[in-house]
């Protein structure tokens, strides 16, 4: 059975031992261990504050760091040993540095609460993640542009509806998505100066009654600003809503992605083929070769979705302050930064290998989808967009009813339409997607304009801080 006080760290006033169930139930030590650095970093530096608030000694704060190092030596070699009652990190933590230094380890958490050392880890551990992520996206985003860069001339059929639209360059297509992503990347940029601030001296709700010096710890802690409330400070979770969505987003993006390259690489598209590296077979059917790792991407928006939407669930109607229906952050949060670190580089590493099969891409480009081009001869020629779009539809229609290709019309046949049409009608593809010169568009320009653009963006991300 476990033991009213053992090394609880509320023990006090209780007289009846916790059920078993139940210890196992409030127990978060299984998955916030992640979390063990920041929690010791965070106390390193409260015994800081306390000290040059006099409540330790400066012999105590020695003793206090060297066991807190000490602590730290043992998560880092992986030999820090959970027993039974560590019901979390800052639990496991403290009562390791009480075996290790005695009495004064029961000095470190003066005026301050779990409710500020969690939420101080919390932060800490996220601006990590958010560093690491932003770096993986930027890789991704690097591949595709140099990618974009290297295919240039490949042209390939674009998509409305799932019907064939208009020609555009392979290289517009990889960087519809790259423009996704960078926005993906600000966002979590913006996420991280709402994540950057310290909680740490707000206590369990009304703050800290001891002086502690708040501007030390965020020196200490290297945060950008201090938290305003500590009621909030302690009780709202929004940064790790915002992170979650974060994830949501982004992975929306890779998965609508993955389902277009899914599409390409079926026999039956064959615009371009994975790696094996990519991809796997099947069990049964000898012939295949799935596209695994982009159903995965595909499938793991669902999941970091349902994350998001659950803790958002978690926190709705919380009473104010700290309750805990928080601990139920941590997981969510973990969970959607390992997904979305992972996704990242299984998509960086489909996109560097696939194969273009441009060839097939281009041989899948057909006259109807110069229609359009075919109204913009006739605007060229001052007619307007309207009359001009019934004149194409019109040329369309005739070319169906004699069931040849609407390149096959000749000049006489357009001229039964509009006498507007003359031998300057083109059905060049590489024509076509030029038009589209203005910047965003398809053409060879814009694109390149993209890809410079990228590049500088790209450069400018590396040498933020
Ligand atoms: N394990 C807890 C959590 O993750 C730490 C905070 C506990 N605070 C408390 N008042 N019981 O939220």
């Amino acid at each position: 059975m476990a033991s009213a006080e053992g090394n609880k760290l509320w023990g006090g006033r209780f007289v009846g031992n916790t059920d078993p169930v139940m210890e196992k139930f409030n127990a978060s030590i299984a998955y916030d261990q992640r979390m063990w650095d920041a929690d010791i970093k965070g106390s390193k530096a409260y015994v800081k504050a306390l000290q040059k608030a006099g409540l330790v000694t400066q012999s105590e704060m020695e003793q206090i760091v060297t066991g807190l190092d000490k602590v730290f030596d043992e998560w880092s070699k992986g030999e820090f040993k959970i027993k039974p009652g560590d019901e979390d990190i800052h639990t496991a933590n403290e009562r390791r540095l009480k075996e290790f230094i005695g009495d004064p380890a029961g000095k470190l958490h003066t005026g301050r609460s779990r409710n500020d050392q969690v939420a101080t880890d919390m932060r800490l551990w996220l601006r990590d993640a958010v560093t690491t992520l932003k770096e993986l996206a930027l890789q991704l985003i690097s591949t595709m542009v140099e990618r974009a860069a290297a295919e240039i001339e490949i042209l390939c059929p674009g998509y409305t509806h799932m019907q064939r639209a208009q020609p555009i360059r392979w290289s517009h297509w990889i960087l519809s998505y790259a423009t996704a992503l960078s926005r993906d990347v600000e966002r979590l940029e913006d996420i991280k100066k709402r994540v950057n601030v310290l909680p740490l001296g707000s206590g369990a709700i009304a703050g800290n009654p001891f002086n502690i010096d708040r501007e030390l710890l965020r020196q200490e802690l290297k945060f950008d600003s201090i938290s305003i409330n500590s009621m909030d400070a302690t009780g709202q979770r929004d940064f790790v809503a915002e992170f979650l969505f974060w994830g949501s987003m982004c992975l929306t993006h890779l998965s609508k992605m993955a389902e277009d390259l899914i599409l390409y690489s079926t026999k039956e598209f064959s615009f371009i083929t994975l790696t094996d590296a990519y991809s796997t077979g099947s069990s049964l059917m000898p012939q295949k070769k799935n596209a695994d790792s982009l159903e995965l991407i595909r499938s793991k928006a669902g999941r970091v979705f349902g994350r998001c939407a659950g803790f958002l669930m978690t926190l709705k109607g919380l009473p104010s302050s700290y309750n805990k229906d928080l601990q139920e952050d941590k997981e969510a949060m973990f969970d959607t930064y390992d997904t979305v670190q992972a996704v990242l580089q299984v998509a960086t590493g489909v996109i560097s290998t696939l194969k273009v099969n441009q060839v097939v891409m281009e041989g899948a480009l057909s006259p109807d989808m110069l229609a359009t081009d075919l109204a913009y001869h006739l605007v060229r020629k001052g007619m307007p967009f309207r009359e001009a779009h019934g004149c194409a539809g019109k040329a369309v229609y005739i070319a169906e009813s004699k069931n040849i290709h609407l390149s096959q019309l000749t000049v006489e046949d357009l001229q039964t339409v509009s006498p507007l049409f003359d031998k300057d009608v083109s059905w060049d593809y590489t024509k076509s997607v030029e038009q589209y010169s203005a910047p965003g568009g398809t053409a060879r320009s814009s694109v390149t304009a993209q890809i410079e653009h990228f590049r500088t963006w790209l450069q400018a991300q590396k040498q933020k801080p």
